[in-house]
């Protein structure tokens, strides 16, 4: 297998792990108050990280099921209706749309640390996941120049993905700003780091039902997982960051810092 054919694959990869998550946006829905089910901490508090603790566990199933009021989409599953990716530039041509995209697992976590330092507007969340189940229909087209290793990546099936064993810990570092005589929060800064430790991947379908050729391409997936995950992680924590941007920015616009860690 030469360079070419795996920086097609890397790129099929990245794309869809970036879309997957991406488009799971929740439903806007303008809420004016906190919902009362959410246990407020206070700022000053000496215990502030036991209080912040308590309020995640007790807040989590509803995460599982999606809060609205909070731009939380439903975790688990984690839905996303459809995911298209298009890209024609250079010597790369990839065409690919992924369907009914569910991932499940993302209940059975873990709570590493989570940790709030407002002296430093610091929050910090470490999360592990022991398995991550992917599923969705696909339609997957990538050529290089018309070929990648003498034949095209082709695809039309199901695929399913397993991550095993992933811990994943982020970092927001937010500034304070004066909305309307309140105090609200920016944030400036959003780190995200993760470590797997496996990977299965199935792609049914390949080459148009070409068994063998299918058949030594999810081989050759499995067994360089680790090469092809180490790819894609620039664009993995790129889309990580995106995402948890994008809904915190939401959250944090919508409420006040007073409202969500009052004094
Ligand atoms: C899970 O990953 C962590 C590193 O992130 C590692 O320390 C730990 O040993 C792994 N556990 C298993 C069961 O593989």
């Amino acid at each position: 297998m030469n360079q070419y054919f795996l920086t097609g694959l890397l790129l099929v990869l990245g794309v869809v792990l970036h879309i997957d998550w991406t488009t799971a946006k929740p439903p806007a829905k303008k809420a004016d108050q906190l919902p009362s089910f959410l246990k407020v901490c206070h700022r000053n508090a000496p215990d502030l990280d036991t209080c912040v603790r308590e309020s995640y566990e007790e807040l989590r199933p509803r995460l599982m099921e999606g809060i609205p009021e909070l731009y939380i989409p439903a975790m688990e599953p984690l839905v996303v209706p459809q995911v298209k990716m298009d890209q024609d530039s250079g010597a790369i041509y990839l065409h690919s749309v992924y369907r009914n995209v569910k991932v499940t697992g993302i209940s059975k976590h873990t709570v590493n640390e989570l940790r709030l330092e407002p002296s430093k507007l610091k929050f910090i969340l470490s999360l592990t996941f022991p398995k991550l189940h992917m599923e969705s229909d696909y339609s997957i087209k990538v050529s290089r120049e018309g070929k990648i290793m003498m034949m095209p990546l082709l695809g039309d099936g199901h695929c399913k993905v397993d991550l095993v064993n992933i811990t994943m810990r982020t970092e927001l570092i937010g500034q304070e700003y004066k909305k309307n005589g309140a105090n609200f929060l920016k944030i400036n800064t959003v780190k995200v780091k993760y470590e797997l430790s496996d990977v299965h991947i199935h792609l049914d379908n390949l080459f148009n039902g070409d068994k063998a050729l299918g058949d030594r391409m999810n081989e050759f997936l499995n067994e360089n997982w680790k090469a092809l995950a180490e790819e894609v992680r620039p664009l993995m924590t790129k889309a990580l960051v995106d995402i948890l941007r994008a809904s915190v920015d939401k959250l944090f616009a919508s409420f006040s810092y007073d409202d969500l860690l009052p004094m």
